[in-house]
């Protein structure tokens, strides 16, 4: 038995659908069947172009959005299940979500502390006001922040500094799993690594676990354990971080990959660079079979017709692909 088979799983997705009705009749699919799970302590990276449902995946397991089928396991308890207000206010206080925009997801009119206590007074954290301060000024010093911050309003905030304020919101009530959307993109480039080991030093520290959301691969291949490729509503591929990045299997993946700049100028220049042709495809109507082929340099007949599963192709490493399908792979000259 490999390790990965005695490993915790934290949260199981399963079959998950998110449909959003757009105008009188479209249905726009954002997610579309999609299936993975979360070992307890890694750091499940969840990548791909903008509007492939990163994002939709992201809040509907964590409730912010009702899913429209399949489900999501979190301890092995439905989280879209009937639930009492005891349970869900538990539940509530488990996961977290950082977000991207640090500016918007902060309320200008409450001061830091206001905004970092919030969860400490819905859950009943403090027994008094003094406890409640000393809290949040414990939680400010913990993402690098100080006491003298607690009184004054996000717009005094650089933008690294209002994102420790939304890390420091998401640690007050003590959580198991953290969604970060996209947390560092709107940072400046000098900001960003500086949240991304606070990020990783807060799981080291309090054993959390994280699903973290990023359009950029090469972002997510140091903070990730596992990384999970999205295209158009599916997940294409899913791996090891460093597995995914020295033999991605999907097309998709590799032209990601491939725009990724290399250090090595001999080596940049000899590489072969994968460019993808036209845009990605609506969800509202996405294309038959494979959603990837429209724009895939290797598709042929059956992609049209067959949409592939996610199989194991290599030991924990799946993709969706008719390259990798006993039954199919005959169809390409590869
Ligand atoms: N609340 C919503 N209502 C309608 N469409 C939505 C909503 N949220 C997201 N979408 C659409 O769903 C698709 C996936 O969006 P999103 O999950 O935000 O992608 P990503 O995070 O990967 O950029 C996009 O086409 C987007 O326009
Ligand atoms: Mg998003």
């Amino acid at each position: 038995m490999t390790e990965t088979a005695e490993r915790e799983k934290l949260i199981e997705v399963k079959n998950l659908k998110k449909y959003f009705k757009v105008g009188k009749k479209a249905i726009l699919k954002a997610v579309d069947d999609v299936s993975f799970h979360i070992y307890r302590g890694e750091t499940f990276g969840l990548v791909g172009e903008s509007g492939c449902g990163k994002s939709t995946t992201g809040r509907t397991i964590i409730r912010l959005y009702e899913a429209t089928d399949g489900e999501v396991l979190f301890e092995g308890k439905n989280v879209h299940a009937k639930m009492s207000r005891k349970e869900l206010k538990e539940f509530n206080k488990k996961m977290q979500m950082i977000f991207q925009d640090p500016y918007a997801s902060l309320n200008p009119r409450m001061t830091v502390k206001d905004i970092i206590a919030e969860g400490i007074d819905i859950h009943g954290l403090a027994k008094s006001k003094k406890e409640r301060d000393e809290k949040v000024y414990e939680l400010l010093e913990t993402v690098g922040l100080n006491k003298e911050h607690a009184n004054r309003f996000p717009h005094e905030f650089s933008g690294g500094q209002r994102q420790r304020i939304g890390i420091a919101r998401a640690l007050a009530v003590d959580p198991d799993f953290i969604i970060a959307d996209e947390p560092i993109s709107a940072l400046d480039v000098s900001i960003q690594a500086q949240v991304v080991n606070l990020l990783q030093k807060l799981q080291k520290e309090r054993g959390l676990t994280y699903l973290f959301i990023a359009h950029d691969l090469s972002m997510v291949k140091h903070i990730s354990d596992r990384v999970g490729v999205m295209y158009l509503g599916n997940m294409v591929e899913v791996a090891e971080s460093d597995e995914l990045y020295d033999n991605p299997l999907h097309p998709y993946t590799e032209a990601l990959l491939s725009a990724i700049p290399v250090p090595d100028p001999n080596y940049e220049r000899s590489r072969e660079r994968i460019i993808l042709k036209g845009d990605v495809p609506s969800p509202v109507n996405p294309p038959s079979g494979c959603r990837f082929r429209t724009r895939c340099p290797l598709a042929t007949d059956i992609c049209a017709q067959v949409a592939p599963k996610l199989r194991e192709a290599r030991e924990g490493h799946w993709v969706a692909c008719h390259l990798y399908d006993d039954e199919y792979k005959h169809a390409f000259n590869k």
